[in-house]
């Protein structure tokens, strides 16, 4: 497919606008280009089908099944995008005067009312932009409360499991912090005693996913709580599975100290290319002096105003954070109400748990047993014996409008495929989902050359994913 740039002619164009009606303005000399600038010409048709091509190109929800493991890609309710449309949340000012813009306040107030609710944490700020910036704030948190404590500089460890997503460690080093992994358990689960062994008094914190990312709920998560906290460290929740326990269990009263939650996944924005992120972190009550600034309050006659908490670790972003994500959760989180937000999270699970049945058939499920919203399939035997390994499935899978699941993570799985259908995946989805991925494993036994071949009908065939990561050519060079 020829780049837009490619397409373009000399004069050809489209001109929608409207007589100028103002007086015009003459730009002053050293202000303007020295070259006009290389936009492409192209009519109003040309323009269209180029992105309706580009779109034909990618493998979205509204396409088919998404089952990206750790990512929550579900179906996103358009109600939420026609909320975030209207014209009184998009065409407003960060600055404008607070009385003109109480109703976009109100929905910030009332969405970290629903969402504290539903976490059991007391306060949340809005600013961060995405998880992984999420857990660096909350990090932050628990930094300035050691340092308030006159800990900050012996308290100096953070301590992750060897399950975590790559983020975990990757804030926790960010915000200054040595890292400390910890094997898991054969369930999955964290081992307790490598955790005893871990914690002491230069321990800042642990940061736990609670369901983790092997699909499993940790059976002893007070028990871990509370070691951490025996040892005076505190422990943070990462939020980006909280699809699984929404409306059933929360991780304040798991013991959990300050959290990030993942709009983009668990309340229902688009996102992997569909937009801006969100990744609220929420805190107990005692931490809620080191949240950014801003946070929303009520004044003495009932109004909305902002207020800075008096300890703050100061922004982490401009303003809000992406207001209009938080307008979509708020969206989802009214329409399903407090049962359907159970319901959501009840059936997330019930869907991963029908679908690891039916692939149990065939496949080798690491951590076989009951799972909560996700499962991971382990190819290593198949590798060995065949020589098909987890990318020829995944990629085997486009062939058959599948996206793949989530490759080789976690690490501690070897030949992984980390497997989330979601809960907005009817039942005969998931069975035909179940027949292609039975078929695939029959054709690896059969033929495993075909599946090295994989795919083959989609717009780009294999690609060479090291030099992709190594050498990405990401600039147009005509
Ligand atoms: C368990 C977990 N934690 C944190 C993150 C980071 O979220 P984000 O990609 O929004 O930074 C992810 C994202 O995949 C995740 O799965």
């Amino acid at each position: 497919m020829q780049l837009i740039f490619e397409k373009s002619r000399s004069g050809r164009g489209l001109s929608l606008l409207p007589p100028c009606d103002v007086a015009g303005y003459e730009i002053p000399g050293e202000l303007r280009r020295e070259q006009t600038p290389g936009l492409p010409a192209l009519s109003e048709t040309d323009i269209s089908r180029h992105y309706s091509a580009l779109a034909k190109m990618v493998h979205g929800v509204n396409d088919g099944f998404y089952p990206l493991g750790s990512c929550t890609m579900k179906y996103n309710p358009k109600v939420n995008e026609e909320m975030a449309a209207l014209p009184g949340f998009t065409e407003i000012h960060p600055l404008q005067p607070l009385d003109t813009a109480q109703g976009c306040l109100e929905v910030l107030a009332r969405a970290e009312a629903a969402l504290c609710e539903i976490t059991g944490m007391d306060a949340m700020s809005f600013q961060p932009a995405a998880g992984a910036h999420g857990e660096f704030t909350g990090i932050l948190l628990i930094k300035a409360y050691h340092t308030a404590r006159g800990e900050g500089a012996t308290r100096n460890k953070i301590i992750v499991p060897d399950s975590a997503h790559g983020t975990n460690p990757a804030s926790a080093a960010m915000a200054g912090y040595t890292v400390v992994s910890i094997p898991s358990a054969a369930d999955g689960c964290v081992d307790l005693d490598a955790l005893r062994q871990a914690v002491g008094a230069d321990t800042a914190g642990l940061m736990l996913t609670n369901p983790n990312t092997v699909g499993v709920f940790d059976k002893n998560i007070l028990a871990i709580t509370e070691i951490v906290h025996q040892a005076g460290g505190l422990v943070y929740y990462d939020g980006a599975n909280l699809n699984a326990v929404m409306g059933l269990v929360r991780p304040g009263d798991m013991g959990f100290d300050v959290i990030h939650l993942n709009l983009h996944k668990t309340f229902s924005t688009p996102h992997g290319g569909g937009g801006p992120g969100s990744g609220p972190c929420g805190c107990q009550a005692f931490l809620a002096p080191y949240l950014p600034k801003t946070q929303i309050s009520r004044a003495a006659d009932g109004s909305y105003c902002f207020s800075d908490p008096q300890q703050s670790i100061g922004r982490v972003r401009s303003f809000y954070g992406n207001f209009l994500v938080v307008v979509k959760a708020l969206t989802y989180i009214l329409s399903l109400g407090a049962s359907g937000i159970r319901e959501a999270a009840e059936n997330a699970v019930l869907n991963a748990n029908y679908l690891r049945k039916r692939l149990s058939a065939a496949y080798d499920i690491a951590y076989d047993g009951f799972c909560m919203h996700e499962f991971v399939v382990t190819l290593e035997k198949m590798k060995h014996e065949t020589g098909v390994s987890a990318m020829d499935i995944a990629k085997a899978l486009l062939d058959n409008g599948i996206h793949p699941p989530t490759m080789y993570f976690p690490l501690i799985v070897h030949e992984a495929l980390m497997i989330e259908p979601t809960e907005t995946e009817s039942k005969d989805t998931l069975d035909e989902a179940a027949e292609v991925f039975l078929a695939i494993h029959r054709a690896a036994l059969e033929n495993a050359e075909s599946l090295h071949q994989a795919p083959l009908y989609t717009p780009v065939r294999r690609l060479d994913e090291t030099q992709a990561a190594r050498h990405p050519l990401l600039k147009y060079e005509g």
